[in-house]
């Protein structure tokens, strides 16, 4: 028995393993407002979600409301865009910059950078460092049409407004062109 299984039935009254390998857990409900945690008999109502459907780790929580249950912008990203697969496509080898390696790294004027505004074409500055976005917007947890209100333009203060504490320059790391110069 593996320790997961060995954790689910030490901790759950019942428990069942369905044979073909898919688990199918029956968990204590955790709508119950007992306050006591030891007695065992309190476990007869019983719910088949697992997570609990109002528990913080489902994913249409955590898009709706943040833990102090603001309201949260994030968008549901199509399929093959998660953070993972944009970790993937960073590593594959695939030059994100768009550049030609012999210009890297460039020094970007504001001129040069409002070239670049458009959704198959799209530079933008945060920090002082400029990134080809092209290949990151579809991957945007905040969806494609926030993150090209920075196209073309020095993003750092949208940024900064929305999320600060977003490593920007680890996200982007491949898609780093050069330095902002005004
Ligand atoms: C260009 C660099 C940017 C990167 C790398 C980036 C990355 C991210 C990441 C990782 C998240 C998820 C945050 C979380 O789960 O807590 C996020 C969410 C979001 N981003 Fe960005 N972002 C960028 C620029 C922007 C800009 C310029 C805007 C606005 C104009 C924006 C608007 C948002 C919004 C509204 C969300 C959803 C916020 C929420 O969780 O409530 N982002 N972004």
């Amino acid at each position: 028995m593996s320790l997961w299984q060995n954790l689910v039935n030490s901790r759950t009254p019942r428990s069942t393993l369905s044979p073909n390998g898919g688990s199918s857990i029956t968990v204590p409900s955790l709508s119950s407002s007992s306050s006591s945690s030891s007695s065992s008999s309190s476990s007869s109502t019983t719910t088949t979600l697992f997570p609990a459907a109002n528990s913080p780790q489902r994913a249409s929580n955590s898009l709706t409301s943040d833990r102090q249950g603001r309201g949260r912008n994030k968008v549901r990203l199509e399929p093959g865009h998660s953070p993972l697969d944009w970790a993937v496509l960073k590593s594959s080898g695939t030059n994100l910059r768009n550049i030609d390696p012999r210009d890297f790294p460039m020094k970007v004027t504001r001129e040069e950078l409002k070239k670049h505004k458009s959704q198959d074409d799209c530079w933008t500055v945060i920090k002082g460092k400029v990134y080809n976005i092209t290949p990151y917007l579809k991957f945007h947890p905040g969806g494609v049409p926030e993150l090209m209100k920075c196209a073309g333009i020095d993003g750092t203060a949208l940024f900064n407004k929305y999320h600060a504490w977003v490593n920007a320059e680890r996200i982007l790391d491949t898609c780093f062109i050069g330095f902002y110069v005004q």
